[in-house]
């Protein structure tokens, strides 16, 4: 099984990313039959009808991860209490018809929904309107669980992310994101 993590955040150090990474770590532990990789997605151009086709090269490229992945699994800061804009840029790529004769990779695809913010709210706001967006575009959200870590510098130590409170949800939720593809296979 493979699950692609996609990080709305492109801050070196940031704690999305580290969430990811410690979410990777769960799963190679506690279910050794997933793969997991973190999307580099840092070359996507900005969305522009004009420039769909020929496919630019790195959209081919973040299409084909999607495609290969059985499950996607987005872990988002929000700004402005909404979804980062680079993030809803690749998700507007990904939410386009490939071709005349394949549709948007992203349709009926599992997708798992976390998040962390400084703030209190753990990016639920971001998640909320990533949920819309998703369901609309009939993507397979798992609408719970879903992970809210609010305060997350209260985690890290000189920006290193040491998840304690927030450890057992986010097993809870990898455990549950397998099943839920499993389910849907
Ligand atoms: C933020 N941040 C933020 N935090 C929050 O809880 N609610 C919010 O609405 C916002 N808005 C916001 C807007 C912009 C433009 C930035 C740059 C930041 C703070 C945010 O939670 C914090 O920077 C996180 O550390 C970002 O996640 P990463 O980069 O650490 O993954």
């Amino acid at each position: 099984m493979n699950v692609l993590a996609i990080v709305g955040s492109k801050r070196m150090g940031s704690y999305n990313l580290q969430v990811a990474q410690a979410a990777g770590e769960l799963l190679k532990q506690r279910h050794p039959n997933v793969t997991f990789t973190i999307l580099n997605w840092d070359d996507v151009p900005f969305m522009n009808e004009d420039s769909e086709h020929p496919e630019p090269p790195a959209i081919a490229r973040v299409r084909q991860a999607v495609r290969n992945a059985d499950g996607v699994w987005l872990f988002s800061p929000e700004y402005n209490h909404a979804i980062p804009g680079p993030l809803k840029n690749l998700l507007d790529w990904l939410s386009r018809p490939v071709s005349a004769t394949e549709g948007p990779v992203i349709v009926g695809k599992p997708v798992a929904l976390s998040g962390a913010s400084i703030g209190m709210s753990g990016a639920e706001h971001a998640q909320e309107q990533l949920a819309c967006m998703l369901n609309y575009l009939n993507v397979r959200v798992m609408n719970k669980p879903r992970l809210c870590i609010p305060h997350v510098g209260s985690q890290a130590k000189g920006g290193v992310l040491k998840l304690d409170a927030s450890a057992p949800y986010l097993e809870r939720q990898a455990d549950a994101f397998v099943r839920f593809i499993e389910a849907a296979r």
